[in-house]
């Protein structure tokens, strides 16, 4: 996979966005439960791991590893907006973990240090893929292992589905051409980590190895 065909297009998470996040962060982090939930069980944190938390946002799925790798275990989590490692460090408030403002992708991580890196929602908007799956094995112990939770294509979450074609029909109806977007748009798509028509490809295709398929 070249450079060009792994780079990302999805928006850059500013300040402006973050502060938009954190104007709705209860009910966001409220509605994000269920997969936080399923995050937290795939990455079966031990007490003791050392964990990376990627686009921790305002921190929930960061407070939940922590309580898992209790006692004995650290959790570091890191956003590359200011104002959610903010909003995290005032709703999360335990001391140990070790909070950065800092790009992913770049960002000079310790290596061989994690357990367990973990993302909820947060692995989609690298500019470059293979340079950000290639910071994060860096900072992997061996055997170590990445779980993340991303979005599906459009076609397969009901709630885009809905909107999406209800702008159709209208369209449609009033006879408006319009252009068809690719299935693949943005961030909403796990073929934005990955070029095969599954995010379970995010593995092989930036030189990790996976171990599991769920
Ligand atoms: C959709 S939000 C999810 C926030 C949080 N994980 C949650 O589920 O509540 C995506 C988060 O990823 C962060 N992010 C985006 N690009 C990033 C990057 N390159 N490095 C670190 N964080 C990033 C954003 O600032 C934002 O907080």
């Amino acid at each position: 996979m070249s450079d060009q065909e792994s780079a990302a297009t999805g928006p850059r998470w500013t300040s402006e966005a973050a502060e938009k996040w954190l104007s709705r962060v209860d009910g966001l982090e409220r509605s994000g439960a269920p997969i936080r939930e399923l995050l937290l069980e795939r990455a079966d944190l031990q007490p003791g791991e050392r964990v990376l938390d990627v686009g921790c946002g305002s921190g929930p799925s960061t407070a939940a590893a922590a309580r898992a790798v209790h006692p004995g275990g650290r959790v570091t989590a890191i956003d590359i907006a200011a104002p959610m490692i903010a909003a995290a460090r005032q709703r999360v408030r335990d001391r140990d973990i070790e909070w950065i403002v800092g790009d992913a992708e770049s960002y000079p991580l310790p290596e061989e240090r994690y357990d367990a890196i973990i993302s909820q929602m947060g692995l989609m908007f690298f500019t470059n893929n293979a340079k950000a799956f290639a910071n994060l094995a860096r900072a992997s112990r061996a055997g170590g292992r990445l779980v993340g939770v991303v979005w599906a294509t459009r076609d397969k979450i009901s709630m885009f589905n809905f909107l999406f074609n209800s702008v159709r029909q209208t369209l449609d109806r009033l006879n408006i051409a319009y252009q068809e977007p690719p299935l693949d748009f943005g961030p909403f798509s796990t073929l934005h980590l990955s070029n095969s028509s599954s995010g379970r490809a995010v593995g092989p295709t930036y030189g990790l190895r996976r171990s599991s398929d769920a």
